[in-house]
């Protein structure tokens, strides 16, 4: 008998859901089959219905119509953070088990409105925190459970969200304001989070943290500047300019059909003249000093765990390249993974001959996003739908780290004081 084929419904078939997902489970035909798609986007319905194979029938461009019934066995849901608690509440109640894209929510009681709902109708949750699947971190949690450097007495981690991305996504973009988004915090280090209380082996006791909005101000824009950055005297020269962003660096990487962040400002096949019409016309062309934006552009959180266990967490914009850096302190060594230098390194104090580096690249199997995160997730992801294991990244689990950046938040808000995460 062969593997059981289970039916997958997606809702939001955007860049998570239609080009990660979508794309990824189209190819798994032997234990995936989608049969439905909803988004409030007509053209990415189309779109999506073409590429993965979903007749008109399939399609919903409303979700009170989609969610009239169960559609499939399992529901991608990567709509929008602020959808996420409304679409899991409504896929658990019709009996649906979940993929469900993070942040889950940034309110701690409907964290545990959800976990309540969960056990209320039985479904399974895989929460997409595809950094623990992808063979760099998993390598360094190996490395720390063997003891090779000792007991872990501290982690020193940094997100390096990079001055281009953080203007794409928390100045211009989607995640730019808490209306409509989670803080910075969950929205961006939910990975880190759940990370750092993965690899301390242990739940968070408290909190602190401090951050804040500094720069993509109006107090700081240039007084030469515009509102538009086509109609702006420092179009070619600011680091921020959208035209450098999306049309100058697609030009310079070969002008290619189909990539992100530009396919987010422009449909695919892109074309200069697209690109070009949506930085005179649309939100990615206004200066960063005059969006609509409130989320912050630096934070830092300092943590410690139930074991004793001590990290602190740096998300900052102002970097030139993006890319993970994780110091683990141990007793008898140090590691260091760090995403741009595509390294891990060990530092023993016994001597420098037991000092040792890993090249990522030779650690990943495949080419899929996240450092081969995304495959290894549909792969767990078809184990926990199987009743074989338990998800890693289950709902409990993932509310647990979320709370850390809800309570880092509320931290942020009240100066930097320290806050419980168990009450
Ligand atoms: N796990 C990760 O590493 C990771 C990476 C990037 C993004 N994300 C998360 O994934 C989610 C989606 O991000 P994205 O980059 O794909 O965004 P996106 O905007 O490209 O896609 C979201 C899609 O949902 C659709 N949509 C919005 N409201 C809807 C509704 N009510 N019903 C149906 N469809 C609706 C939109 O039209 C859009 O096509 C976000 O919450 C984001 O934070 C996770």
């Amino acid at each position: 008998m062969g593997n059981k084929i289970y039916t997958v419904a997606i809702l939001g078939v955007g860049g998570r859901g239609g080009d990660t997902y979508g794309q990824l489970l189209k190819t798994e035909r032997e234990r995936f089959q989608i049969v439905s798609l909803c988004d409030i986007r007509p053209e990415r319905l189309t779109r999506f219905g073409e590429i993965l194979g979903v007749d008109g029938s399939g399609l919903f461009a409303d979700e009170k119509e989609f969610f009239l019934k169960k559609r499939a066995d399992l529901l991608v849901i990567a709509t929008q953070d602020a959808d996420h608690i409304r679409h899991a509440r409504k896929a658990f109640e019709l009996g649906y088990d979940i993929l469900l894209e993070k942040p889950i929510t940034d309110k701690r009681a409907e964290c545990e409105e959800l976990l309540a709902t969960q056990r209320k109708y039985g479904g399974k949750a895989l929460v997409c925190h595809v950094l623990r699947y992808a063979p760099a971190f998993l390598k360094a949690a190996e490395i720390i459970d063997s003891g090779e450097i000792g007991s872990l007495v501290a982690i020193n981690a940094l997100e390096r969200v990079s001055f281009w991305h953080q203007a794409h996504s928390y100045v211009r973009g989607n995640w730019r304001t808490e209306k409509t988004a989670a803080p910075m915090i969950l929205a961006k280090c939910c990975h880190d989070l759940d990370l750092l209380q993965w690899y301390a082996r242990s739940a968070c006791k408290s909190v602190s943290s401090v951050g804040g909005l500094t720069f993509f101000t109006a107090e700081n824009a240039p007084s030469d500047s515009a509102e538009r950055c086509v109609d702006c005297k420092r179009v070619d020269n600011c680091p921020y300019s959208a035209k450098r962003i999306y049309v100058t660096n697609w030009e310079e990487m070969g002008r290619v059909a189909d990539i992100w962040p530009h396919n987010i400002i422009a449909p695919a096949p892109l074309t200069k003249e697209s690109l070009q019409k949506a930085i005179e016309t649309g939100p990615y062309g206004r200066c960063v000093f005059g969006c609509d934006n409130d989320v912050v552009d630096h934070q830092i959180v300092t943590m410690e765990f139930e074991n004793g266990v001590k990290a602190e967490l740096t998300m900052t914009a102002f970097t030139r390249d993006g890319g993970r850096r994780y110091h683990f302190f141990g007793t008898y060594g140090e590691l260091i993974l760090d995403m741009q230098e595509k390294r891990l390194r060990v530092n023993k104090y016994s001597s420098k001959a037991d000092c040792y580096e890993i090249k990522i690249d030779e650690l990943v199997e495949n080419g899929y996003g996240h450092g081969g995160g995304d495959k290894r997730l549909i792969d767990s992801l078809y184990d926990m739908l199987e009743g074989r294991t338990a998800s890693e990244t289950s709902l409990q689990a993932s509310v647990e780290s979320h709370l850390i950046g809800i309570c880092a938040e509320e931290s942020r808000k009240k100066g930097g004081e320290k806050i419980s995460i168990r009450i």
